[in-house]
């Protein structure tokens, strides 16, 4: 094979055609109502316990956020829709040099959740100038992972996803954790509310669109919430977090995804996410590059793979490589050309995501529509992939346009921050919901 007819039959290997987007949706659609019912299902439909916020959610609330990487204690002020942020601080779970890193299987959850105390009682200290904590405030937190939701103020970890490995936190509630790590540090502040991130970017989202009804994330992690009009367990509206990125039915593996999968902490789970999330993409691209050069398809000199190989891959690089080519070319030391086949196979994966992703909230949309999709949506999106990756927000818009065969009439909104002030927002509503 030519080196070019091995990347036309790689970008071959990674095209997400209209009817397999069609056939992705259906199977997703299938899978939220089978979940919904209780029955078996790779999506797990968590119950938030939250409804569409009022808007008159008021008053100061804390936050502590924990997606993956960073975790980050906010202080926000809440009024007319509108909100003020206090104070923040945000500390990184893993130390880049090496020294500390909480979120190995050496952890333990009185170890991190010590952590995320003292994040918060830096926040605490860098507000005492400004004004005093006031009477026994309260916090939202946001928990990034599949916890199984008992009521607004309680959830249990099921599963850590996002390689995290922290010892004695599954089969736990989180808030209890925090709540006890607060008191540990003297910290007189309760947590009331535990959501989503997801749950978080969609509650953001319905302050300003009246038609929002999904929240998604596409940042180290992938996950998708959406507003369920008529839910069994209440017979109200609720907001159901899916576990997205767990999905599994009829998706177009390639060689590269089950290796990735193979290589995991948690093989056979999380296989949506695996394929177009931020913690990922870099290992797939990495993946692909080996196979190319073992095929004599990339890079003629060895030197150049040695470099390549020098660093551990992530997202950025892929970003980079579909920026700049020119830059890759200093970075490796190669041709101009290898740097077009880098950007080349970084978009096929970009391209990919965009459309996996798209199919995924066509299926949503067919769930809440009942089929015929007749209402415009308002699809509200948080993460680096959809916030910074080159034309992922077009390449998404094209594939919705495509599907529903009506321009526009569903229209993706990037909200910033979703997860910081989504969980103030949800603790006043559980405030509110308290009296
Ligand atoms: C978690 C979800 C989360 C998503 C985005 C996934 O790994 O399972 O709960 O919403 O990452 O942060």
């Amino acid at each position: 094979m030519t080196q070019n007819t091995y990347l036309d039959s790689f970008r071959k290997t990674f095209e997400i055609s209209t009817e397999k987007m069609l056939e992705i949706a259906y199977g997703f659609r299938q899978a939220m109502e089978a979940g919904l019912q209780g029955q078996e299902s790779p999506l797990k439909m968590l119950p938030s316990f939250i409804e569409r916020p009022s808007g008159n959610e008021e008053g100061v609330f804390y936050t502590v956020d924990m997606g993956g990487t960073n975790v980050r204690s906010t202080k926000f002020k809440l009024s007319n829709r509108g909100f003020e942020r206090l104070g923040e601080v945000k500390s990184r779970l893993k130390d880049p040099d090496g020294n500390y890193d909480y979120t190995n299987e050496n952890t333990s959850a009185e170890m991190l959740f010590d952590f995320f105390a003292k994040n918060t009682e830096k926040l605490i200290q860098q507000g005492e100038q400004q004004a005093s904590l006031g009477e026994g405030p309260k916090l939202g937190h946001t928990f990034s992972f599949p916890s199984r939701q008992v009521g607004i103020n309680e959830a249990y970890l099921i599963e850590w996803t996002k390689e995290i490995k922290v010892a004695g936190v599954v089969g736990n509630n989180p808030n209890k954790l925090l709540k006890e790590a607060l008191q540990r540090h003297n910290i007189d502040i309760e947590p009331v509310a535990i959501l989503n991130d997801t749950v978080g970017t969609l509650l953001v989202a319905q302050y300003t669109h009246e038609n929002a009804d999904i929240g998604v994330i596409m940042g180290t992690g992938y996950n998708s919430c959406y507003l369920e009009g008529k839910h069994p367990l209440t017979g109200k509206e609720m907001i159901v977090n899916m576990e997205a990125g767990n999905f599994n039915i009829k998706l177009p593996l390639t060689k590269y995804d089950i290796e990735i999968d193979k290589r995991s902490v948690i093989p056979g789970a999380q296989l949506l996410e695996k394929m177009v999330s931020g913690y990922y993409i870099g290992e797939i691209a990495t993946l692909i590059i080996e196979d190319f050069y073992a095929n004599k398809a990339i890079f003629d000199d060895t030197d150049s793979m040695n470099k390549f190989r020098s660093k551990k891959i992530d997202s950025l690089d892929v970003e980079n490589y579909i920026l700049y080519p020119e830059r890759t070319t200093h970075v490796l030391g190669c041709s101009l050309d290898d740097a077009m086949k880098l950007k080349d196979i970084s978009k096929s994966i970009v391209l990919r995501t965009a459309r996996l992703v798209v199919a995924t909230l066509f299926g949503t949309l067919l769930h809440i529509e009942d089929n015929e999709i007749k209402n415009e949506h308002v699809i509200a999106v948080d993460g680096t992939i959809f916030e910074k990756m080159p034309n992922v927000p077009e390449l998404m818009q094209q594939a919705m346009d495509e599907l529903t065969r009506s321009p526009n009439k569903i229209v993706f909104k990037l909200v910033k921050d979703g997860s910081g002030l989504g969980a103030a927002i949800a603790a006043a509503v559980a405030e509110a919901k308290s009296y």
